[in-house]
């Protein structure tokens, strides 16, 4: 394995969900680098539909706390995150995602009230001093979606070359409406997730959680090979 190859992997595996954050500011140049960067992801017929709200401030501070204040007073709406039944190997995986989350975090998986307030914790993203919201036209379908998947990752990939920390988050989502009005978004745009960024806070448990994978041959299925 030569040594791009080994600084590639390095990366790729480095990469984790950040969820507590020091004050430490990011410069908006450094963020331009990474979204010119990310911008390399591939999509259908060079369609590009990305688009990126980059926070930091008061701007970011103000919808941070519509987005509190709309989840207090309505802690679950319905989420578009999942279908109602999801498969069961799936349920299997989220379920076990809880148990480390909360353990990492020293809550009881009865304490309803303390794991809102975590789930709160989201909308003022974990304390990081950049919140972004990627959004892309509704009229789009999954295809598309795909392609800004592929940005979001290069996004957080290209931050964590750089020695910053990312958590990629679908609970904005939910929150739609608070965030267009925040933002001016024009009506064609959707929320599709959020992410905060910045330096990692190394003596906060969470950022000690480590989520397992499956193994290779457990979600691919070679076709056609000797051996
Ligand atoms: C599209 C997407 C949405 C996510 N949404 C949230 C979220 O809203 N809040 C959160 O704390 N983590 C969120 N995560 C992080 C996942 O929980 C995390 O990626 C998973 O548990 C694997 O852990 P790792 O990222 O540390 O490898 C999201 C991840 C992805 C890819």
């Amino acid at each position: 394995m030569d040594e791009m190859t080994r600084h590639v992997d390095a990366l790729l595996r480095s990469r984790r969900s950040t969820r507590a954050f020091t004050p430490d500011l990011v410069p908006a140049g450094q963020l331009r680098e990474i979204l010119e960067a990310a911008s390399s992801a591939p999509s259908n017929s060079n369609t590009q539909p990305w688009r990126v709200y980059v926070l930091t401030g008061a701007p970011m501070k103000a919808l941070g706390e519509a987005l509190v204040e709309a989840f207090r007073s309505d802690a679950s709406p319905p989420s578009p995150h999942f279908p109602d039944a999801l498969p069961d190997a799936l349920v299997a995986r989220q379920g076990d995602f809880g148990a480390r989350y909360y353990a990492s975090l020293g809550i009881a998986r009865a304490d309803s009230q303390a794991r809102a307030e975590q789930t709160q914790r989201n909308f003022s993203f974990f304390g990081a001093p950049v919140g972004l919201i990627f959004a892309i036209d509704r009229r789009l379908r999954a295809h598309s979606w795909l392609d800004l998947g592929l940005f979001v990752q290069n996004v957080m990939i290209a931050a964590g070359a750089r020695g910053l920390a990312t958590c990629p988050q679908v609970s904005f989502a939910r929150f739609h409406a608070v965030i267009a009005e925040h933002l001016a978004m024009p009506g064609h745009e959707v929320t599709a997730c959020g992410m905060s960024l910045g330096h990692a806070d190394a003596a906060a448990a969470v950022n000690g959680l480590r989520m397992p994978r499956e193994r290779v041959e457990d979600f691919a299925r070679f076709v056609g090979f000797e051996g």
